[in-house]
């Protein structure tokens, strides 16, 4: 019995150390705290972003719409006109690429046609990449 029980925890904070790996920001946030957060995100977004990217489907704008993007693979939206940069870089969009990219795009990407964004400052990008991860659902 005490076996089991063992194993049992042994399970259960591996898994635990799985989750927090995939979410460090969200850990131990309250629902609270994690809707606080998209907030600031989107507040960041219709700052720094929304002005050439949407998100929707079905209308993008001068950028392409941002729906998805995490576990999309770039310059993969039918229809919207890539530089070849983008096409061809091979990114597959994940937390750790989407931060570079706001932080220094075109030294990520020197042909990109995106203008270039620095958010340099580690808040910000989280706020930015938490509200991604929430249109991404
Ligand atoms: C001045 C307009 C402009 C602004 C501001 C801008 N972008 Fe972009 N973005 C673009 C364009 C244009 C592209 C396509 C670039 C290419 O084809 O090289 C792009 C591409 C992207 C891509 C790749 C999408 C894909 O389908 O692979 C991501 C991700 C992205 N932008 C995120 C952002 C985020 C996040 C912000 C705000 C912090 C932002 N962009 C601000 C114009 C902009």
């Amino acid at each position: 019995m005490i076996k089991i029980f063992k194993l049992l925890q042994i399970v259960l904070l591996s898994s635990f150390g799985f989750l927090g790996l995939l979410s460090s920001a969200s850990a131990e946030m309250t629902p609270a705290g994690q809707e606080a957060l998209v907030k600031a995100g989107e507040t960041m977004y219709q700052h720094r972003c929304r002005v050439c990217h949407s998100n929707d489907m079905k209308h993008p704008s001068y950028g392409p719409p941002l729906k998805n993007i995490l576990g999309r693979k770039a310059g993969s939206v039918t229809g919207f006109n890539y530089s070849d940069a983008l096409k061809n870089s091979g990114i597959v969009w994940n937390e750790e690429k989407l931060r570079e990219w706001i932080k220094d795009n075109k030294s990520v990407m020197p042909g990109t046609r995106m203008r270039h964004v620095g958010i340099t400052d580690k808040t910000e990008q989280d706020f930015i990449l938490t509200f991604l991860k929430h249109i991404s659902k």
